[in-house]
């Protein structure tokens, strides 16, 4: 089973696949977790450039969205598809619908163009659950400190981030069986309950 994580920045994504990770695994399933951009070798170089580690360079939107592509390329021929093949259940922490909801309605680049650009990288491959941890973004933000903010939380302003927070919910009202929407303000126990038995009804249904 492929799940992944989205939502604005400071969601809290992180401590949720964490969480979702210790439960299935306490249920007895292999589980492998991954962050994007990143997870291989290419894909470390190819963040560290994204997201302005050592120093931010200029890149235009659509340089964005092939670079976030060209890593997750290798990531799911390199990690995830050998992983699923091995019956390993696979999180992800973001996906191809960060690129639509910050390349495409953050950035405003259109959406069609965009979805070709992440089926030629992924070669099709589209996540079983993907769970949407939504809050405004300014909350977001707000949660993460100065030193721990990426080229996107610094370069680009609240608009922006308000236009990436709407994004996330207009995917998931599109494509409701594959998304579940939680309130990422919620206490983080509670939440990770709620994540666990959406994934466990999930399993049951593959
Ligand atoms: P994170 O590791 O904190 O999630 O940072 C990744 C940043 O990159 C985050 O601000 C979202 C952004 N991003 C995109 O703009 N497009 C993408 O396709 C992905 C995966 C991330």
């Amino acid at each position: 089973m492929f799940i992944t994580f989205e939502g604005p920045d400071g969601s809290g994504k992180s401590t949720q696949i964490l969480l979702l990770a210790e439960h299935l695994r306490a249920a007895g399933r292999e589980v492998l977790t991954v962050r994007e951009p990143g997870g291989t070798a290419a894909g470390e170089r190819i963040r560290a450039l994204l997201l302005g580690e050592g120093g931010a360079v200029e890149i235009n939107p659509r340089a964005d969205a092939l670079l976030f592509n060209a890593s997750r390329s290798q990531l799911v021929a390199e990690v995830i598809r050998p992983a699923l093949a091995r019956g390993t259940t696979v999180i992800a922490d973001r996906f191809a619908d960060s690129t639509l909801a910050y390349q495409g309605y953050g950035s405003g680049l259109p959406l069609d163009e965009l979805r070709a650009v992440i089926s030629f990288a992924t070669a099709g491959l589209t996540p079983d659950l993907t769970v949407l941890l939504d809050l405004p973004a300014e909350e977001g933000l707000a949660r993460k400190s100065g030193d721990g903010r990426t080229r996107f939380e610094e370069g680009f302003d609240a608009a922006f981030h308000t236009r990436v927070a709407e994004g996330f919910r207009a995917l998931a009202a599109a494509e409701p069986a594959r998304w579940r929407t939680f309130d990422a303000r919620r206490p983080k126990g509670e939440l990770a309950d709620e994540i666990a038995s959406a994934v466990g009804l999930a399993t049951l249904r593959q």
